[in-house]
């Protein structure tokens, strides 16, 4: 891994035998962009990839000189105004009112390792030689502002990690209006724009479409990432598929409110942004003051899709989530909401427990409901303390009984919200957000509490460690079930109210921070109605989320399938719920919903009381059949096989490091009569090796990659091994063992 500076080209040169991203300070010192892609070999000069023209209506950099307009240099942290016209990477507003910046190239440094980025998540390294960090500074010296671009190069990865900081060492009140994490001009358009996107119960869809000359994005303004976007773009080239073509992902380690952008010009050039949304960002950087950007993170493949997904997964596994959950299989959990909502006591609660327990849950959690008056959603949020009318012992007397069962207990907060029938509102109805003058929008019923002001953050801090010191707690579940509105924040001056947004996620970040450290045990898993939330800024702090409040098994195929090409497995909580379904009102089998939901932080969310004898088998069955190989799928490699997005059949499998170990997982929405035969083409093994299938027939690694998997013809040909498909929702899992 190498990180070259060419003085006499000024060119600098990060690759890794994977990936090269290459450089150069342009003749007004701006820093250009020349090049990302497979690795190359490096050279003195890359200036022919340089390219500049004379163009009409161009503005030109310096008189006489026709060729060299920014418009028509690709650039890496562009600004508007000063001969490009296309949108920047950074503005700043000046107190005359001008908008003009010139960050010239002062100098680099590069360093072993990586730095942490204050107060923000980020992908990290244990060692210094997993990465090497080039940092240029830049400088608008009418300004005195100077401009720290860092690039983490990863050892043997095909990643980069990128963030921008900004240091106002002059005399003046400034605002940035922009501060992007990443700008990136690519030299064509010849991309598909990928995206995810959705609503609340049907997050993260794949949709993709041609990139058009204009701009093209998704954002949030929601004040939190959103069910609507995720901050993850792809750019793929037409007809890259899983395991072939040329794509780059595009990352943001953020959860508040971003943009990603694609603009691609009249002379075809792609100019990538991603970062905090400009739209509402407003931050004030007075003399002395400076700012960081949130980290953005590059993949690039040219072996498909898949090769990019499993390098995220990688990186966001074992170097961007922290902690001693990190690298441990998930405990099977189950979860109270959908089993009994807002009616339960403490001897029903137990009840459901020890039936769990009986069957091999590991960790009973309660949800919603269990503190102030909260027996509906219209009160108690704000009062961390459990409610006597239904747990008359506490948390501790409840958590005490279920570890006595032989399980862990989890408990729900929704540490940012306040009912306005709560005694935190009634002490402190200024503790909101809202704008003044006006009204404050609820949702749910509830409103936002300014996690901008850390004396707030300081106050619900105080609640939840008191039960966390007190009851034997092992899970936590951090809910956040509405957007933010009225976005205004009393504890700060007019001209900072652009910084809400930004400094409420900070505010989350702090208590996030503050919670894993002291409670280092606890296992969190985030939520935000659902996937509201699901991105990997709070995957720094929770290795786990809570994938979508659509737990019905067709649903989640669409779902875990479209998380999957950023997220690892073991972040996408996943659990069996009743039929019919509570969202879809669907009825799935069991074992379809064991299926899908295995591919995922594993659980239930239903009264196993209320099974039937036969069902409690099943899942006793299930949870077996997890425990065997949870490893192989939270943490092996992860391959996707069919999509739910093209037909009928969904399939994706998960290999075990030494490829001994594989799990197929296929899944069919409607049953057919009278389909064709079908083989399904699997990915990662090793050809070498012999496989058995179910510990049946034994298969060669290369015929099963090569000629696929014999599966059916969809009318029943051998449904006693599990291989013929006989209705609706029907799925089955092939194990293979080498
Ligand atoms: C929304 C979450 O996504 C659900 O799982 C549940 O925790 C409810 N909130 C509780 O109010």
């Amino acid at each position: 891994m190498s990180i070259f500076f060419h003085e006499s080209t000024k060119t600098f040169h990060l690759s890794n035998g994977q990936i090269s991203y290459v450089m150069k300070v342009l003749p007004n010192g701006a820093l250009g962009q020349l090049y990302f892609g497979q690795a190359l070999r490096d050279r003195e000069s890359f200036d022919h990839l340089l390219e500049m023209c004379c163009r009409p209506m161009s503005a030109c950099v310096f008189e006489g000189n026709g060729q060299f307009s920014l418009e028509h240099c690709r650039q890496e942290y562009p600004a508007y105004g000063s001969s490009d016209f296309r949108h920047p990477a950074v503005e700043i507003r000046q107190p005359d009112g001008s908008r003009i910046t010139d960050f010239i190239y002062q100098s680099y440094s590069i360093a072993p390792g990586k730095p942490a980025l204050e107060g923000l998540p980020a992908t990290y390294c244990e060692a210094d030689s997993e990465a090497e960090t080039l940092t240029v500074r830049l400088k608008d010296e009418l300004l005195g502002v100077t401009l720290d671009l860092s690039y983490t190069l990863f050892a043997g990865q095909p990643v980069l990690a990128r963030s921008a900081r900004l240091e106002n060492g002059g005399g003046l009140d400034l605002h940035l209006t922009a501060a992007m994490s990443l700008s990136l001009d690519l030299p064509d358009m010849d991309y598909e724009f990928v995206h995810f996107s959705g609503a609340w119960g049907r997050e993260r869809w794949m949709k993709a479409r041609r990139l058009e000359q204009g701009i093209q994005s998704v954002e949030s303004a929601r004040g939190h990432s959103s069910h609507n976007h995720n901050p993850f773009i792809m750019l793929r080239r037409p007809g890259t598929g899983e395991d072939s073509g040329e794509v780059i992902g595009f990352s943001l380690v953020y959860s508040g409110n971003f943009l990603a952008q694609v603009e691609a010009d009249a002379w075809e050039v792609s100019r990538v942004t991603l970062g905090i949304n400009p739209f509402g960002f407003d931050w004030k950087l007075a003399p002395g003051e400076a700012f960081q950007t949130p980290e953005a993170v590059m993949v690039y493949s040219n072996q498909g899709m898949g090769a990019m997904s499993r390098a995220f997964h990688t990186l966001y596994r074992t170097r961007l989530a922290r902690g001693q959950w990190r690298d441990q299989a998930r405990p099977i959990l189950l979860n109270n909401w959908e089993a009994t909502y807002f009616d339960f006591t403490e001897d029903k609660l137990v009840s459901i427990a020890e039936a769990a327990h009986s069957d091999g849950v590991e960790l009973f959690v309660l949800d919603d409901g269990w503190f102030g008056a909260r027996s509906n959603d219209f009160a108690g949020l704000g009062d961390w303390i459990a409610n006597p009318d239904r747990l008359p012992g506490g948390i501790t007397r409840l958590a005490q009984r279920i570890e006595d069962l032989g399980m862990k207990f989890g408990l729900w907060f929704e540490p940012e919200m306040v009912n306005k029938d709560s005694s935190l509102y009634r002490s402190h109805p200024d503790w909101i957000l809202q704008t003044p003058g006006r009204r404050a929008s609820p949702g749910r019923n509830q409103f936002v509490l300014d996690f901008s002001r850390p004396e707030i953050v300081d106050h619900i801090y105080g609640m939840m460690a008191k039960i966390l010191s007190e009851a034997k707690i092992s899970y936590v579940k951090w809910d956040m079930n509405r957007s933010i509105s009225e976005a205004y924040s009393a504890s700060l001056p007019p001209d900072r109210q652009g910084e809400v947004c930004h400094r409420y996620i900070l505010g989350v970040y702090a208590l996030y921070e503050r919670l894993t450290v002291n409670f280092p045990r606890v296992l969190f898993e985030s939520c935000a109605s659902g996937g509201g939330r699901f991105d990997p800024g709070i995957l720094y702090y929770a290795p786990q989320g809570w994938a979508s409040d659509d737990s019905d098994a067709v649903e989640r195929l669409k779902i875990q399938y479209g998380s999957s090409f950023c997220y690892p497995v073991s972040s996408m909580g996943a659990h069996v719920s009743a039929v019919p379904n509570h969202q879809a009102n669907r009825r799935t089998p069991l074992s379809t919903r064991g299926n899908v939901a295995c591919f995922g932080a594993f659980g239930y969310e239903l009264d196993l009381t209320k099974l039937s004898l036969e069902e409690r088998e099943e899942v006793r069955r299930q949870i077996a059949f997890v425990k065997e190989y949870r490893e192989v799928l939270q943490f092996g490699d992860f391959y996707r096989l069919l999509s739910p997005f093209d037909g009928n059949f969904t399939a994706w499998m998960a290999v075990s490091p030494d490829k001994r170990t594989a799990l197929v997982g296929l899944y069919k929405v409607l049953n057919e009569v009278n389909g064709p035969f079908r083989r399904l083409k699997l990915r990662g093994l090793n050809p070498e090796f012999c496989y058995t299938v179910d510990g049946a027939d034994t298969h060669f690694g290369d015929e099963l990659m090569c000629a696929g998997l014999v599966t059916t013809d969809s009318v029943i040909t051998d449904q006693t091994a599990g291989k013929g498909f006989s209705f609706d929702f029907d799925s089955h899992i092939f194990v293979l063992k080498a």
